[in-house]
């Protein structure tokens, strides 16, 4: 009796045991399954973007809406999180940036997606054998930030003191890093963007050293020196 009433419990142990296995184990799959990037997820979810961000992520309405093309998909994570937590307000964004719209674990892949769209600042030479469909479809992702006029030379000094360290050489950015690039992004959306940080509005490191003082004309000049780094 005694012999029986202990594989009785071992059986039991044995049974807990396995059930914990397999719970650690789907929990460690939903994990993996959260990281995961999906291009065409991240197309699909591109046509909701699309409607204020373009097809290719390219922005529009003259900086109403930022490019998102080629940013770091880091960044573009964690964007759409401070949204969604309202830590960066966005009230047009509103409705589309919740768990409901966009949970999660599609974040990567919208990410991924927008992240690997390349556009060209100019048009490539083509040859006779560019069909004119192919040349629309090309021309459709030529983009170029215009001429802004204001001191370049003072601009670049400025960049270079206060910027460089951080948005990259001429603005580009740094590969891997969270820190989005500023070549080739709307003038209009960047000096929305630097009149926020002043005002404490969106975050950003160092906001009161670097922007509370800034001159308008001193704004003018960085967003001069940064229009001639996308040509
Ligand atoms: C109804 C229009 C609208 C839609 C749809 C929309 N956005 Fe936006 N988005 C905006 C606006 C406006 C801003 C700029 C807000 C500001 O000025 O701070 C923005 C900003 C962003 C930024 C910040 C870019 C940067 O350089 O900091 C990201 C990232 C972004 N959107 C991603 C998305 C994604 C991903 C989708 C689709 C799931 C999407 N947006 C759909 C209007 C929209
Ligand atoms: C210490 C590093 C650092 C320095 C220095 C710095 N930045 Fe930034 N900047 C960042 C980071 C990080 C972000 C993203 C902030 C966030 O998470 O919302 C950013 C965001 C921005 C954006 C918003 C871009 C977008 O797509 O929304 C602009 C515009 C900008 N910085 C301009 C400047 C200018 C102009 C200077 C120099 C006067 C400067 N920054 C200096 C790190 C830096």
């Amino acid at each position: 009796m005694f012999k029986q009433f202990i594989s009785l419990i071992f059986l039991v142990f044995l049974l807990t045991m396995s059930v914990c296995f397999a719970e650690q184990e789907t929990e460690q799959e939903s994990a993996d399954a959260a990281v995961e990037i999906d291009l065409d997820l991240g197309e699909e979810i591109n046509e909701v973007c699309a409607g204020c961000h373009g097809e290719f992520g390219q922005g529009g309405k003259a900086g109403e809406y930022p490019r998102l093309a080629g940013l770091p998909a880091q960044y573009i994570i964690q964007q759409v999180k401070n949204f969604k937590s309202e830590k960066r307000k966005n009230m047009p964004m509103r409705p589309y940036a919740n768990d409901r719209e966009l949970p999660d674990e599609d974040i990567p892949s919208i990410a991924a997606y927008l992240s690997q769209i390349k556009l060209t600042s100019k048009m490539p030479e083509f040859d006779e054998n560019t069909s004119a469909y192919e040349k629309l479809l090309i021309a459709k992702k030529v983009f170029n930030i215009a001429r802004v006029e204001g001191d370049v030379e003072l601009g670049k000094e400025l960049y270079v003191d206060d910027c460089k360290l951080c948005h990259g050489k001429n603005g580009k950015g740094k590969e891997g890093s969270e820190t989005p690039p500023l070549s080739g992004q709307y003038t209009e959306y960047m000096t929305r963007q630097i009149k926020h940080f002043a005002t404490g509005e969106r975050w950003h490191e160092y906001a009161e050293d670097l922007f509370e003082e800034m001159e308008p004309e001193e704004i003018q000049a960085i967003m001069a020196y940064l229009s001639t780094t996308d040509d």
